[in-house]
């Protein structure tokens, strides 16, 4: 796409409109996921490395309005206007022209509508829930939507059409399209896999994990210094590249048998080996940086020796964050409020942390 950005994009001042120009009106809600097979390195048109497994969440959503007007069609721009949290934000702005002339083949009648979009986060930002998961697929659905009320023609169905959208916005967004275990990425053991997007698991998940509860500990709100985005182009050039890609194929193969067989312990250590490899590669990438503080690591510890001397089942994961995910299944839940209280609260920033737990997956709010 030869046309510079200003020139095709164009995004207005104006307060939301309420006239009567408006055509279509849709609202999604659609949740965060956290990954336990982690998404880490992509290459060409957003295609990622290596498969990635995560469980899509129940409380940490985003909910977007779409609300789609006339425009003079000879203007074959993108005009579209974004509000998050009811205001203006510029780098959300931009994120969101950039990709939306990203899809313009996609979706052809990007440039013959005005578009207004207004979003708003259940959960802090920069709490180590992944906005861009749930914003983005919410996004994606919204397109999808609109798209279906005009009859265009989609290259797979719905759900796939929407996570491949959400996948060229951001990864890891590909996933929350779904609700419950979904896997994208091609893993050959899986023959529906695909890089293209995301699908669900394709089969029975044991009790156990389809109830996995998620208590976020906030360690800082500070923004990160290095994006994803950046973390996932460092992986092109790093020295472990291709044993990383390994490992991920090795865990998700065999994460596979433990979701249906309800194995917490062999969980616990695919989804630990995870997050601390995700980690390492941060630490071992040229030039190395982290994300993780000092509580995390405390953290980390904590749940480790309250897992040895308890025998309860617990988990941690981490995102590409200092945040930690304390994952555990249900039946767990009054034994871990209580080592929350104990132990742990005194090591999140302000007290702070998230209640969340396995998801449905994405709603439509409005139709
Ligand atoms: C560590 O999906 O945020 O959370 O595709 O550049 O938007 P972009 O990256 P993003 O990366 C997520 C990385 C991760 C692992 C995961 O969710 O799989």
């Amino acid at each position: 796409m030869a046309r510079s950005f200003n020139k095709s994009i164009s995004m207005s001042n104006q307060q939301i409109n309420k006239s009567t120009d408006k055509l279509f009106r849709v609202k999604w809600r659609s949740p965060s996921n956290i990954a336990i097979i982690k998404y880490w390195g992509k290459h060409g048109r957003q295609i990622p490395v290596n498969p990635s497994i995560s469980l899509t969440l129940k409380k940490s959503f985003t909910e977007l309005e779409l609300n789609v007007f006339e425009k003079n069609k000879a203007k074959n721009e993108i005009e579209f206007q974004f509000l998050f949290n009811g205001l203006r934000n510029e780098k959300f702005e931009q994120r969101i022209a950039a990709y939306l002339l990203s899809v313009k083949e996609d979706l052809p009648f990007l440039g013959d509508f005005r578009f207004e979009i207004q979003s708003e986060n259940s959960f802090p930002h920069s709490s180590g829930i992944a906005s861009s998961a749930s914003s983005m697929s919410a996004l994606a659905l919204s397109l999808v939507s609109f798209a279906e009320s005009l009859g265009m023609h989609m290259p797979s169905n719905e759900s796939q059409f929407a996570s491949y959208l959400s996948r060229l916005a951001s990864g890891s967004a590909s996933r929350s399209v779904f609700g419950g275990w979904s896997i994208w990425g091609k893993l050959k053991q899986i023959e529906e896999s695909t890089d293209e997007y995301a699908i669900n698991l394709p089969f029975a998940i044991h009790p156990c994990f389809q109830t996995l509860q998620d208590l976020v500990l906030i360690t800082s709100s500070t923004p990160k210094k290095v994006s994803s985005s950046e973390g996932h182009y460092k992986m092109n050039s790093h020295s472990f590249s291709e044993a990383r890609k390994f490992q991920a194929i090795d865990h998700a193969n065999k994460l596979i048998p433990v979701l249906q067989d309800g194995d917490f312990e062999s969980f616990a250590q695919i989804a630990e080996s995870e997050a601390l490899s995700l980690h390492a590669l941060m630490l071992s990438s040229e030039p190395g940086y982290f994300l993780v503080n000092g509580r995390t690591l405390q953290i980390i510890d904590e749940i480790r020796n309250f897992r040895e001397e308890t025998g309860i089942r617990l988990c941690f994961t981490l995102d590409a964050g200092p945040n930690v995910h304390l994952l555990y299944p249900l039946e767990e839940k009054e034994q871990i409020m209580l080592f929350l209280q104990e132990e742990l609260l005194g090591l999140c920033e302000g007290g702070r942390w998230l209640d969340d737990g396995a998801g449905d997956g994405p709603i439509q709010l409005i139709d």
